[in-house]
């Protein structure tokens, strides 16, 4: 039987890793690294990666014809690993990557699209970032509201059990995802607890505050703003604890 997670110690960062070996991994495996050295975040940036302290993890899914789908899947998985070792963390999606504790990030994804020599789509390797063992002193030097899960409850969560946790989740999302992704996309628009309320995308042509409609099937924002629905395909959403209130 293949293995469902793959363990490695240090490596640049598991989604290079993920897309330089993707043939030869099997579809729904997850690459996990003890360590990496170049961590990578969405929008170019980092991912501060120190060693056995964190998830840092990428699943292989063949069977994906797109980065968004990858998401769904990958950030329901998490969150079911969430409840299961950390009943009492209240996590929620935040569009369009992260997973969020009120108003600080938990854990991120980066999805990308792997393809051959010629350009044909070969499936996506989808990577996740949770924050688990992070001291206040580590997660204030994140340049971002961050938490983690120990800081949260006080629940020392081991990285590699956790990779297990997700990889056994995940496998169940995927299928589902893989015979009936409405039904994933409709779960995954459940969790995003910010969907109706007013907040701010910051994008490459600037910042837009309106009210977060809905998702598009192809995983765009839509917001409603002066009179227009803007179909808006990345940003960084920007919240406070206003436009959280009566979530929790
Ligand atoms: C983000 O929120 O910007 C996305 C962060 C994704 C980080 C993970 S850690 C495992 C995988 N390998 C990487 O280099 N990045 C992703």
């Amino acid at each position: 039987m293949d293995k469902p997670v793959v363990f490695l110690d240090e490596i640049d960062s598991t989604n290079s890793y993920a897309k330089l070996h993707f043939n030869s991994l099997s579809d729904g495996c997850i690459v996990c690294a003890a360590a990496q050295t170049a961590g990578r975040g969405r929008l170019n940036r980092r991912w501060i990666s120190p060693r056995g302290v964190n998830l840092y993890g990428s699943a292989v899914l063949k069977n994906c014809r797109a980065p968004f789908g990858a998401t769904t899947a990958l950030s329901l998985a998490a969150l079911d690993t969430l409840r299961e070792l950390a009943p009492e963390l209240s996590a929620y999606l935040k569009w369009p990557n992260d997973i969020y504790v009120a108003t600080a990030k938990l854990a991120g994804m980066l999805c990308e699209s792997v393809t051959d020599s010629q350009n044909r789509l070969l499936g996506v390797v989808a990577g996740i970032g949770v924050n688990l063992n992070m001291t206040a002193g580590d997660l204030a030097a994140i340049d971002q509201a961050a938490t983690g899960v120990l800081h949260e409850t006080g629940r020392t969560i081991k990285p590699f059990f956790f990779a297990e946790r997700l990889a056994f989740y995940l496998k169940r999302r995927y299928i589902i995802y893989s015979n009936k992704p409405e039904s994933i996309f409709a779960e995954w628009k459940k969790e995003n607890r910010l969907i109706g309320r007013e907040l701010t995308v910051v994008g490459f042509s600037g910042s837009r505050t309106g009210i977060f409609e809905d998702v598009a099937p192809g995983g765009e924002m839509l917001l409603r703003h002066g009179g227009t629905l803007e179909k808006i395909s990345s940003g960084d959403v920007k919240i406070d604890r206003t436009c959280l209130k009566n979530i929790f």
